[in-house]
């Protein structure tokens, strides 16, 4: 093993007893104990978090509670904005994006319109363990979870092809494609997702996003996700952050890195995530123009939670649920502007 590989190997090695060296000053921060937080509420926040708990707070591997934990959406076919059952690009085709990062080594990796894979966090995590590189997307990506042993499934449910079916059947009267009669399907362009951050007992950072992306998306379209700094950022001094929503606006603020040097330099969570929201809203020349929505989460290594989206309906403050000593809270964030048209991010 060249001496690079061996530096490589040394630092992704879980445990990481090797400090990452830095001079960015950050504020000590006093650790709570195990957390682990999703970007949902009550129902799928609970049935999310369980098994991850249920590794951290037996002193399992982080890495391990994170990506258990991201699996149960990804794998449940009811969600449409995840893995297996997420909604198609236009072809009809499911397109899978995510992404892993890990503090303790600042290493992350993630795939890319990954076709006929379930778990893309997964791959993603092996992108970053077992390779020197952080991104692989398409046919790569699926030829690179062959090789890992992953099987190749058709992942479009019969209830995501039913709702891309009546999109396509929908999108125009001047093609020759028409909707039944008792067409009743909402086709709305979702871009739910899901983020999953945690911080074990050592005080180690870590997170990941998975998606199926813009529902009818153009094929080869990768959004936020798997795109490390706009989808998901951690960084072990401060804490970690994650997006769902529309990811080109995440992708044009590099959104999650946006929110953890907002904590870094001082802000709670939850200013940080405002302050995203905030951000999206001035570089869009002001509230009129957002026809979108993005709702961001924060996890400061201290243990403290942050959650805003940019519009909501009256009173429909977008949540998020995480796991502490403490047991299984929801936490209700914050909104900047209220919309009654809204519909839900995820
Ligand atoms: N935030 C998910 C996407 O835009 O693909």
């Amino acid at each position: 093993m060249n001496s690079r590989r061996k530096f490589i190997k040394n630092l992704t090695a879980v445990g990481a007893t090797v400090p990452l060296v830095t001079n960015i000053q950050a504020k000590p921060k006093k650790n709570k104990g195990p957390v682990i937080l999703c970007s949902r509420g009550e129902v799928w926040g609970e049935k999310v978090l369980r098994p991850g708990w249920d590794i951290l707070s037996k002193n399992g591997k982080l890495l391990d509670a994170i990506e258990k934990s991201s699996n149960v959406t990804e794998l449940d076919p009811e969600d449409t904005s995840v893995g297996y059952g997420g909604l198609p690009n236009e072809h009809g085709v499911v397109q899978l994006d995510a992404s892993i990062m890990y503090g303790p080594t600042h290493n992350c990796g993630s795939v890319a319109a990954l076709e006929g894979i379930k778990t893309p966090c997964s791959v993603a995590r092996l992108v970053m363990e077992r390779t020197d590189h952080i991104h692989i997307v398409g046919k790569g990506a699926q030829n690179f979870a062959k090789l890992h042993g992953f099987k190749v499934e058709n992942l479009l449910t019969d209830k995501a092809r039913k709702i891309w079916l009546s999109w396509k059947e929908n999108l125009s009267s001047k093609d020759d494609w028409f909707p039944p009669a008792d067409n009743n399907y909402d086709d709305n362009r979702t871009t739910g997702t899901i983020n999953v951050l945690g911080i074990d007992a050592d005080s180690n950072v870590a997170g990941i996003t998975t998606t199926s992306g813009l529902a009818y998306k153009i094929p080869g379209r990768i959004g936020d996700s798997p795109i490390i700094g706009a989808g998901l950022y951690v960084d072990n001094e401060v804490g970690a952050a994650g997006a769902t929503g529309r990811g080109e606006e995440i992708l044009r603020t590099c959104g999650s890195f946006f929110v953890v040097e907002q904590m870094r330099n001082g802000k709670s969570p939850q200013e940080a995530c405002e302050a995203l929201c905030q951000r999206i809203i001035d570089i869009n020349g002001g509230t009129k123009n957002i026809n979108f929505n993005d709702k961001i989460v924060a996890l400061g290594k201290d243990g403290s939670v942050g959650c805003a989206s940019i519009k909501e309906r009256k009173g429909n403050n977008p949540k998020l649920a995480y796991w502490s000593n403490d047991g299984f809270k929801v936490y209700k964030g914050t909104y900047l502007i209220e919309d009654k048209s809204v519909d839900y991010v995820g």
